[in-house]
């Protein structure tokens, strides 16, 4: 079976090729940079970019898989959550395509399809349902217990800001421009620890797995404001702060573990990409004896790739009830 991924919710205009759980091809054409000026996604210029680079996206994601159009069997597209006008432009243009091709139309939850992503690279046999699933990404931190492609139950989440839209704003603070995440991580690694900041850390109960993450940025604000920014203070900030958030990540990681007493993790969002955060979470699992997954970095950012082999699998599964 061949599934054509589409994925438009924020910023990325992404199509991917699966073919039975194996990647063909993934392409990303993104609308960042006409965003960075203003320090945060513009939705206008987002759904206006989809509708202009869709057809190119997916001809070459066609190309690059060296598959035609009719060999398409299905079509997945992220439905949900994201920009409103973002998702209208790829729903529209998947179900246009469903329609005139002939083939069944599968709608994806783009915060499950970050999960699942791990499903395209891992093992199979370490993919035994139910895991403890954490997504972490400008518009989501959330913890699930899945139990299936379509069951998962959300058990945290972030009351305010998602994690990586913190990092975005704590770039913008300091001026060292959008996306945060990536800029945070390259100032971090500039600093070797000693007289670190102590950022404050939300405590929201001993049974919370949720998350808060604006009196940290609170925090970094009014330390900011007190400082004249040179390069080595933005590091010092920026360890500082990467340092606190992720102890909180992975705190309510570790909680849920022994809450659910769930031993494999599969993680995703594009602040997986941070490497600092990899080897972390790659020590607490050690320490937990737990089984840790999440996707290579180009998976973990926002691509359509996930969209399909989430869609295949709930096709899939769909046709075997
Ligand atoms: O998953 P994603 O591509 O889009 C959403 O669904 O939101 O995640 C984008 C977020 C941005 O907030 C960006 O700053 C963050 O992921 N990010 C990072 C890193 N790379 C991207 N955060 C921390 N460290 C990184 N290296
Ligand atoms: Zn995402």
């Amino acid at each position: 079976m061949i599934t054509l991924g589409i994925e438009t919710s924020c910023d990325e205009t992404a199509c991917a090729l699966v073919q039975d759980g194996r990647l063909l091809s993934n392409i990303v054409s993104s609308s960042v940079p006409l965003h960075a000026k203003y320090g945060g996604v513009i939705p206008e210029i987002a759904s206006r970019y989809h509708i202009e680079y869709i057809n190119k996206v997916v001809r070459e994601a066609l190309k690059k898989a060296k598959k035609q159009i009719r060999n398409l069997d299905l079509i997945a597209v992220s439905k949900n959550p994201g920009l409103p006008g973002s998702l209208i432009a790829g729903v529209s243009f998947a179900k246009a395509l469903s329609y005139s091709l002939e083939v069944p139309l599968v709608d994806v939850n783009h915060v499950h399809a970050h999960i699942f992503s791990n499903f395209l690279t891992a093992p199979k046999a370490d993919m035994q349902f139910p895991f403890i699933g954490v997504v972490v990404s400008g518009g989501h931190t959330n913890i699930f217990v899945v139990r299936s492609f379509e069951e998962l139950e959300l058990v945290g989440r972030t009351r305010d800001d998602a994690i990586g839209e913190a990092f975005d704003k704590v770039a913008k603070i300091l001026g060292i421009g959008y996306p945060g995440g990536p800029k945070i991580e390259k100032y971090a690694k500039r600093f070797n620890g000693k007289g670190a900041i102590k950022f404050p850390k939300a405590f929201l109960g001993h049974d919370s797995l949720d998350f808060s993450m604006s009196g940290i940025k609170t925090a970094v604000l009014y330390y900011a404001r007190t400082k004249k920014l040179s390069a080595f203070e933005i590091s010092r900030i920026s360890w500082s702060f990467q340092e606190a958030v992720f102890e909180m990540l992975i705190e309510n990681i570790v909680k849920a573990v022994k809450k659910f007493n769930i031993k494999t993790l599969l993680l995703g969002g594009g602040v997986l990409a941070n490497k600092e955060l990899r080897a972390k979470l790659a020590r607490a699992c050690k320490k937990m004896c737990c089984n840790l997954s999440y996707p290579p970095p180009e998976l973990c950012v926002d691509n359509a790739a996930m969209v399909a082999g989430l869609g295949e699998n709930i096709f899939k599964r769909g046709r075997l009830k």
